[in-house]
């Protein structure tokens, strides 16, 4: 079997064996695909026929389980090969590794002794010829035997559905095909294999893809938190690497809690929280997410009751629908979460909520509602960069309203996802804008900050 990553998303990582002697890779090749695939281009699974000697002990009239345990660390393990295989009801052999054992004298004398009073002795043990093929090799095995060995080799992939999708390094170009199609045989439940063709920075998250191989259907479904998400992977935007997140998220709500979900994609947030009988609002200007997004919640059989959808910009929910809602969940008292993950973008939506209501229209309250909102921070401290972006880019001191800073997951070297939340309390509601969004942006030139563009937008979008 492939390594899987964590149970909800699988994720595979390659790693490198480093240190290996000389004899130690002789030895560790044993095992490996003929050197001679090394650089194929065109798969031909014919050539990683491979035959070897291999150590057996034939077991008469013995049970298993009082050898098993000597025996144990010798046993072969290969793909799609039972090291321990019944030859007939009284007989049994057992495979063991040619790397460990070549002869019945490599057996350490202490083993050996513990074999022979189970009357296990060197008749019990021969060698016999093994072919090796295609069907018994990882994918992991396979392409490291095929891939340059000096270069970078593939280093991660994930799987969205049945659709697996790579980021190929220019050097790995020549060998998309061969790459595409062994991880079509081996990744359990593939389909189609895709390549990323840019990085993403259009304002619906989603990228075009290569089709690689297999079937063209982008159409897929996947499971988070004891939820269905159905989708069209090309068209919307779905990260399979964000599961932990949602789920740490989702579990923090409860049953009649409030959920307004400013960029919800197709629900990893909302529907689950609709589950849970929270009442959610959810929203994504993509129409083909809001589709999908209204698909997910019927399709897990949520209550009508629980949700209602939207399909608009974030400024214009909050400043709309949000306003519209927030003032009588807050008068009952009910712990009400706005998440915002566009990591890109959304600090600066938090601006929207700065005077979002006047004085009069706002009740009093107990219950702050939460801000679960995410940003990239790039450099070395990313915990002090993200709070000077908040500095930067909201029009309030918010310094005492940052209830945590979360390091999410690392995107890459030196880029991290964070997510910051923060208590929205009153004077954030009912700020003076005007003169809040002033104090800011001369406080910010007192400290000498440079802020060309961000200044003039601001002040627009106050107007
Ligand atoms: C990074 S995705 C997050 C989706 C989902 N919450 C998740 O965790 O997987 C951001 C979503 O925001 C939507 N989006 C982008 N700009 C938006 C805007 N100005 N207003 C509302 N939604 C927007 C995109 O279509 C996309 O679905
Ligand atoms: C190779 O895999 C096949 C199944 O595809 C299995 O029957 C066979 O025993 C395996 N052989 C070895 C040497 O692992
Ligand atoms: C795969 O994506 C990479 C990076 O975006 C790109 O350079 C490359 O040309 C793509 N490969 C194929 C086969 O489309
Ligand atoms: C993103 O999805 C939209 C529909 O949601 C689609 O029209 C567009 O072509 C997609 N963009 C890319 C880059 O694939």
């Amino acid at each position: 079997m492939l390594p899987l990553g964590n149970r909800c998303f699988q994720l595979l990582f390659f790693r490198i064996s480093t240190f290996l002697t000389l004899s130690q890779k002789h030895m560790d090749n044993l095992l490996k695909p003929p050197e001679s695939v090394c650089g194929m281009r065109v798969l031909d699974r014919k050539l990683f026929e491979k035959t070897l000697e291999v150590p057996v002990i034939t077991l008469k009239d013995i049970k298993v389980s009082a050898v098993l345990p000597v025996l144990k660390k010798y046993l072969l393990k290969v793909e799609k090969l039972k090291p321990i295989q019944h030859v007939n009801p009284e007989e049994i052999l057992i495979y063991l590794s040619p790397m460990l054992v070549q002869q019945w004298e490599s057996i350490p004398e202490d083993v050996r002794q513990r074999l022979h009073s189970e009357h296990i002795k060197d008749e019990n043990f021969k060698k016999i010829l093994y072919t090796f093929k295609y069907e018994n090799f990882t994918a992991e095995e396979i392409l490291r035997a095929i891939l340059p060995p000096d270069k970078e080799g593939l280093s991660s992939f994930t799987k969205v559905g049945h659709i697996v999708h790579l980021n190929l390094r220019e050097h790995l170009l020549p060998y998309k095909n061969v790459i595409a199609e062994i991880l079509l045989d081996k990744v359990p439940g593939c389909r189609t294999v895709v390549n990323k063709t840019n990085i993403i920075d259009n304002t619906y998250r989603n990228f075009t893809m290569d089709i690689l191989i297999g079937d063209p259907d982008m159409l897929t479904t996947v499971k988070e938190n004891n939820c269905k998400f159905k989708f069209d992977f090309s068209k919307v935007y779905w990260n399979s690497r964000l599961c932990t997140e949602h789920e740490r998220i989702v579990n923090k709500f409860q049953e009649g809690d409030v959920l307004f979900d400013v960029f919800a994609g197709v629900g990893p947030f909302a529907v689950p929280a609709g589950k849970k009988k929270c009442t959610v609002f959810a929203n994504d200007l993509n129409p083909e997410s809001f589709k999908w997004l209204k698909y997910n919640f019927e399709a897990n059989k949520v209550d009508q009751t629980y949700y209602k959808l939207f399909n608009r910009d974030g400024h214009d929910f909050i400043k709309n629908d949000i306003k519209l809602l927030l003032p009588k969940f807050l008068e009952c008292e009910k712990n009400v979460y706005i998440t915002m993950n566009l990591p890109a973008m959304a600090l600066e939506f938090l601006n929207s909520f700065v005077g979002l209501f006047s004085h009069e229209i706002l009740p009093e309250y107990s219950k702050p509602p939460l801000v679960f909102v995410y940003c990239f921070a790039k450099g070395e401290d990313c915990m002090e960069i993200t709070k000077n972006k908040i500095k930067d880019t909201v029009a309030y001191d918010l310094s005492d309203k940052i209830v945590d800073v979360f390091r999410v997951r690392t995107v890459s070297s030196l880029k991290e996802m964070m997510r910051v939340t923060v208590r929205l309390d009153r004077d954030i509601l009912i700020a003076d804008r005007k003169r809040k969004l002033e104090d800011h942006f001369n406080d910010i030139q007192n400290k000498k900050v440079i802020l060309d563009h961000s200044d003039g937008k601001e002040q627009e979008k106050v107007k």
